[in-house]
């Protein structure tokens, strides 16, 4: 899994080893990646495509095949359209759009093809709320995870006669630090254990549904995210 340091990836790391899970923890902050018996540290920037390759190396060195990837590591850079840089933009898309395609890449040959009569394996793309509507304010960020969100639907249909389910998480407010400016209490929002828990139920679907696109709204704020 990437971004595996810090907020929605740590909550998710934890709750993994938890369920019994060998977990790959990928970022570039390695000291705060989870790491104990069943779970280990790996140096990732999902922006260099050496890196990605080590990391599925690293993977592959100890298992032949992966159950779930987590597709999770991203970056928030603010600003409309007047205000957004070149240098904001292009890290936007080299970090939340080119990096998830070189780890979805990187990883798709250990995921395809399950033995026969086996459950389905799983890529879950971390997309957002904000790559489903325009946000502006936002326009990179945006822009960026519409396009991860049309990846992963694609990734869905080229991949369904190979066994994987892909999916594409869209949250609106998860408490971390990505939302520290929100003009919302973080009690109010989406707490990351509980998406945690969203996609232990995603990776675990009964064998004969799909779900390819999904919405997770801070039940609270409903009304305004
Ligand atoms: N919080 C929300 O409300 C919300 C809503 C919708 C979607 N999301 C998405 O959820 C994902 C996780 O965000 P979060 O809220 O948990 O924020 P976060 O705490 O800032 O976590 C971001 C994670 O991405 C990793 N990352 C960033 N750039 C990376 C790179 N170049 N290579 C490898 N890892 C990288 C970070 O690790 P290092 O810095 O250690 O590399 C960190 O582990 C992101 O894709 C974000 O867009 C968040």
């Amino acid at each position: 899994m990437t971004g595996a340091s810090s907020g929605i990836g740590r909550a998710a790391a934890e709750l993994f080893a938890r369920e019994g899970a060998r977990v790959f923890g990928g970022a570039r902050n390695v000291g705060g990646i989870p790491s104990d018996g069943s779970s280990s540290a790996h140096a990732l920037d999902v922006r260099n495509e050496d890196s990605v390759r080590s990391f599925v190396a690293r993977v592959r060195e100890e298992s032949d095949h992966v159950d779930l990837l987590l597709n999770n590591a991203g970056v928030g850079l603010g600003g409309t359209l007047l205000e957004t840089s070149t240098e904001d933009f292009d890290e936007t898309f080299q970090t939340n759009v080119r990096g998830a395609f070189l780890v979805m890449r990187g990883f798709a040959p250990l995921l395809v093809d399950p033995p026969p009569g086996a459950r389905p394996r799983t890529i879950l793309n971390v997309a957002s709320i904000l790559g489903t509507i325009p946000a502006s304010g936002l326009l990179a960020y945006s822009a960026s995870k519409w396009a991860l969100r049309g990846m992963s639907l694609c990734a869905a249909e080229e991949l369904a006669d190979r066994g994987v389910r892909v999916v594409s998480v869209n949250p609106g407010y998860v408490a971390t630090a990505m939302v520290a400016g929100a003009p919302y209490p973080a009690g109010t929002m989406v707490q990351p254990p509980e998406l945690a828990e969203i996609f232990v139920n995603l990776a675990t679907l009964p064998r004969g549904a799909q779900i390819d696109d999904v919405t997770v709204h801070p039940h609270a704020l409903y009304a305004h995210d």
